[in-house]
């Protein structure tokens, strides 16, 4: 499938969940919340300073970075979810439907791009870390979290059980992201100054509830998903009993979410 058209179908599917999104929305909260120590403080005098919030979802974080800055830009490949935005979320955003491949800025015109949980949908990733540092200015943040190697691992388990179909997507290892965030290229370089890894475990009621959240935040897409549509009765049923294995004592469906983030800065060197 081209990559077109698995970003079309990524955009889709985030974009039927715009109204389910902020109530299934516990990581994305936690892992949002958890860059904000990084954020840099503005100097006066900087009335001009530009920030993107790059995979904008809903809102939520635009909203928090336009309380600290006078101009920051939601930008999102879902149009449902930037309408839901404009409607719920502070009128001094602005939204700009975009994809993160391909933005629609100058080069060197951005001071800072906050991005949640947005990068571990683009595959290949090194276009999109080219393009955030074509628009950022030379000294310029690019303040992100994402989920490495390992996320879903239960999951991804007891599917392998039932076929050899993807029903996770695949997720990069965290040197692979270390690697790729230390970049020193012809026309620039960034270097990744902080960083972070974290394994959080989210609790389930049941395999259904795990199903129902990711639904509910439009993070059930597989692009390279061989079977189209919903699993049979049956494929569900073995993996369901599959997933028996990772039960807690007392009947908690845990999840694990590997979660790294990081501060990448732009070089001071001229392009
Ligand atoms: C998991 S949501 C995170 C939303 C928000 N950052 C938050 O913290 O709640 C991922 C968002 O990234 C957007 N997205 C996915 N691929 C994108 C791309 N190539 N360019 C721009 N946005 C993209 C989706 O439409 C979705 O709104």
């Amino acid at each position: 499938m081209p990559d077109s058209v698995k970003r079309v179908k990524i955009a889709r599917s985030f974009g039927s969940a715009s109204n389910s999104y902020d109530i299934s929305a516990r990581l994305q909260r936690y892992s949002g919340k958890h860059l904000m120590p990084w954020l840099p403080k503005l100097k006066s005098q900087q009335d001009d300073f530009r920030v993107i919030d790059l995979g904008s979802g809903t809102g939520f974080f635009s909203d928090i970075l336009a309380s600290q800055y006078p101009t920051v830009i939601g930008v999102d490949l879902s149009k449902q979810m930037l309408n839901f935005a404009a409607e719920n979320r502070s009128n001094k955003l602005n939204w700009l439907a975009a994809d993160a491949y391909k933005l629609p800025f100058q080069d060197n015109s951005i001071d800072l791009i906050y991005s949640n949980l947005m990068i571990q949908w683009c595959d290949p990733l090194e276009p999109v870390l080219a393009e955030v540092m074509r628009i950022l200015k030379p000294g310029g943040y690019f303040i992100f979290a994402t989920l490495t190697d390992g996320t879903l691992f239960e999951l991804k388990t007891a599917w392998q059980a039932v076929d050899n179909d993807q029903h996770v997507i695949d997720f990069k290892r965290e040197q692979t992201l270390t690697n790729l965030c230390n970049f020193d290229g012809k026309d620039f370089s960034s270097l990744l100054i902080e960083h972070q890894t974290q394994d959080i475990v989210l609790e389930y009621d049941s395999v259904l509830h795990l199903a129902k959240e990711l639904k509910g935040l439009g993070a059930n897409q597989v692009p390279n998903k061989r079977g189209k549509g919903l699993a049979g009765k049956d494929k569900w049923q073995k993996m369901t009993s599959s997933y028996q294995k990772f039960v807690e004592s007392d009947g908690v469906y845990p999840a694990t979410y590997c979660v790294y983030s990081g501060v990448v800065v732009k070089n001071a060197r001229p392009l």
